[in-house]
């Protein structure tokens, strides 16, 4: 078969397929092959090897281009975003810098709550136009999978609206979004106090967001004062029930085992992980939950970092995605969340590349499609102005990104 577009002169593919033999942890067990090509074929790997390309994949219409020894690799997965919302909260973080703690901020309404107000406000084409924003800035970045939570509506009718602009992003810019609904991410005011009235309610939006077809996962904000491990374990329960996948926002600012309650739920992710205990470690990797982790959180709230040797260590699969969000972490940027995962989570580059790729869309069960540069796969990848990745960390604060290519085609050149 002739290939519709070779790469070839790569310094360094990363191909994040994962080996059986490695030295090292099992974090970083990924392949990168030296002076490589990959061929593309219908939006898909074609071929991919080292030294020169056969020359039976060109035709007349094959596009060569020169890597220059650059890196090569999978299209990053943001696997953890708050993506669709309206308004900023900077005048929150001159709070948080003078000390007021994050949860505060929520009791006194403001936080998640303000948002919730301006997201009621915003019509479906202004959150589009507001996320598609953002995801330009995520695509230069070298992102071509993000996953997108719903939970600044808290009603049925506002929570639709927001998943409503997932689905109308999937078919008018190019990164695939994947959508979960978070509609247990706060108490609305109009149900305050009456948390387990508000519970109920978001048992009784489930049916109808999932026959409307409008998320893939549900995910909770299980945390002191916002939802208990029981209510977090009712709503969860129902959702697998009726058929998502579930996730949990797990042990972020308050230990409470909510990494346990994951695993004893079979919960794809659990996400932040902060505060996890010993147990919890022990319980993902007994039950294969990826441990999701969002240091970008902790850089910006000014917070205690999650334990990411620990989990490595006990052999727990890591991914790493930036949160964004108008609160806790007000960044598009992956490869600055990158950097923050090498200098405070110890991380090696290889963990960290692993962290991005492969185990993102595990995080999203979409390993078999995307995540890594391996035949048959969608051919999502970004290419680095860089001659190895160790250099991608320890140069930080830039963007490194060269170009980005989604199901093979360009859709990012750096000018
Ligand atoms: O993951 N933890 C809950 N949700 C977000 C923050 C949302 C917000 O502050 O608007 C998070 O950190
Ligand atoms: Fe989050």
């Amino acid at each position: 078969m002739k290939a519709d577009l070779i790469i070839y002169n790569i310094g360094q593919l990363v191909t994040s397929r994962e080996l059986e033999e490695f030295s090292g942890t099992a974090m970083e067990n990924i392949e990168i092959l030296e002076n490589a090509y990959v061929a593309i074929k219908d939006g898909r790997i074609l071929n991919l090897g080292t030294e020169d390309f056969p020359k039976d994949l060109i035709s007349l219409s094959t596009k060569l281009i020169d890597a220059e020894q650059k890196v090569l690799a999978p299209g990053l997965i943001d696997s953890h975003t708050h993506l669709v919302h309206a308004g900023t909260r900077e005048n929150e973080f001159v709070d948080k810098i003078k000390g007021v703690p994050y949860l505060e901020i929520l009791k006194r309404g403001g936080g998640i709550l303000s948002t919730v107000e301006a997201t009621k406000k915003a019509s479906i084409d202004e959150l589009v136009e507001k996320a598609k924003k953002s995801l330009n800035l995520m695509l230069s970045f070298g992102v071509t999978t993000v996953e997108s939570k719903s939970g600044y509506g808290l009603s049925l009718e506002s929570e639709i609206k927001q998943l409503m602009v997932n689905r109308v992003l999937n078919t008018s810019q190019p990164i695939e979004i994947v959508s979960t609904f978070m509609g247990a991410h706060a108490t609305p005011d109009w149900y305050k106090g009456k948390t387990s009235e508000y519970v109920e309610e978001v048992i009784k939006m489930l049916p109808s967001i999932k026959t409307k077809g409008l998320a893939e996962f549900c995910d909770i904000f299980c945390e002191e004062g916002v939802f208990s491990i029981e209510e977090s374990k009712k709503i969860l329960a129902e959702a697998k029930k009726l058929g998502f996948k579930i996730k949990i926002h797990a042990d972020e600012i308050v230990s409470m085992k909510g990494a346990e309650l994951g695993a004893e739920l079979g919960t794809i992710s659990a996400e932040h992980l902060m505060g996890i205990s010993k147990e919890g470690i022990k319980e993902l990797k007994k039950k294969n939950v990826i441990a999701n982790l969002l240091p970008g959180t902790s850089f910006n709230l000014g917070k205690k970092y999650a334990p990411a040797r620990e989990m490595i260590e006990e052999g727990v699969q890591v991914a790493l995605s930036t949160d964004y969000n108008p609160g806790s972490c007000p960044t598009e940027n992956l490869q600055l969340i990158m950097q923050i995962a090498a200098t405070n989570l110890k991380m090696t580059p290889k963990e960290i590349f692993k962290a991005v790729t492969i185990n993102g869309a595990k995080a999203l069960g979409r390993e078999k499609i995307s995540g890594s540069i391996e035949i048959g796969k969608k051919a999502d990848m970004v290419i680095f102005d860089a001659k190895n990745i160790d250099y991608i960390l320890y140069h930080f604060g830039i963007n490194h990104t060269d170009s980005v290519y989604i199901n093979g085609t360009l859709v990012y050149k750096k000018k």
